[in-house]
């Protein structure tokens, strides 16, 4: 039985852990509890874990700037996959988006990541190929995924 609920700081470990795991990409400054929480607080009823046995299972970071939603971090723990819960958590972001005005969400995911982008093209996020994503570091940034460091 799984159960969905939202995140709060005290899922910190849990999900930084299946982030790890699930190669989503990471850095030290905004993934550390401290990063997490300040998005937590900033964002307070749009990320969601997913659990069983209170265990977290799947973990859905989301928020918005007041225009723009955005969806980092989707991950579901590689025992639990194909089960309908990364489903599940984009529809509860979706839905929370939705109900503080939020009109369109962007997320990005790496190239190389074929499931991922699968998924996203199953949740009906469309590929723009008409845009170049570009961003630039304020502070210093460390990567830590352990596939970054393989590279
Ligand atoms: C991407 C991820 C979150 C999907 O979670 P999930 O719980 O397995 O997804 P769901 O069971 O809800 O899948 C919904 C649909 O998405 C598609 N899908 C999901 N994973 C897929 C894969 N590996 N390959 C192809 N299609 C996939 C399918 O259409 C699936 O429906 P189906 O099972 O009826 O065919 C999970 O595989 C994961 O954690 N991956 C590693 C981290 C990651 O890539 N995150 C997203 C990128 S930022």
């Amino acid at each position: 039985m799984i159960d969905y609920r939202l995140m709060n700081i005290d899922d910190y470990q849990q999900a930084y852990d299946l982030w790890i795991l699930c190669g989503n990409g990471l850095n030290d400054k905004d993934d550390s509890r401290e990063g997490i929480e300040k998005y937590l607080k900033r964002n307070p009823s749009t990320s969601f874990v997913a659990t069983c046995d209170g265990r977290v299972v799947g973990v859905i970071l989301c928020g918005h700037d007041g225009r723009r939603g955005i969806i980092q971090h989707a991950c579901v723990s590689p025992d639990m996959r194909r089960l309908g819960i990364g489903n599940e958590l984009v529809a509860l972001a979706l839905e929370a988006l939705k109900n503080e005005g939020i009109n369109k969400v962007l997320l990005v995911a790496f190239k190389k990541n074929e499931g991922g982008n699968a998924f996203w093209e199953a949740q009906g996020f469309t590929l723009r190929e008409d845009l170049n994503y570009r961003n630039k570091a304020l502070t210093e940034l460390v990567r830590i995924d352990p596939d970054y460091t393989k590279e």
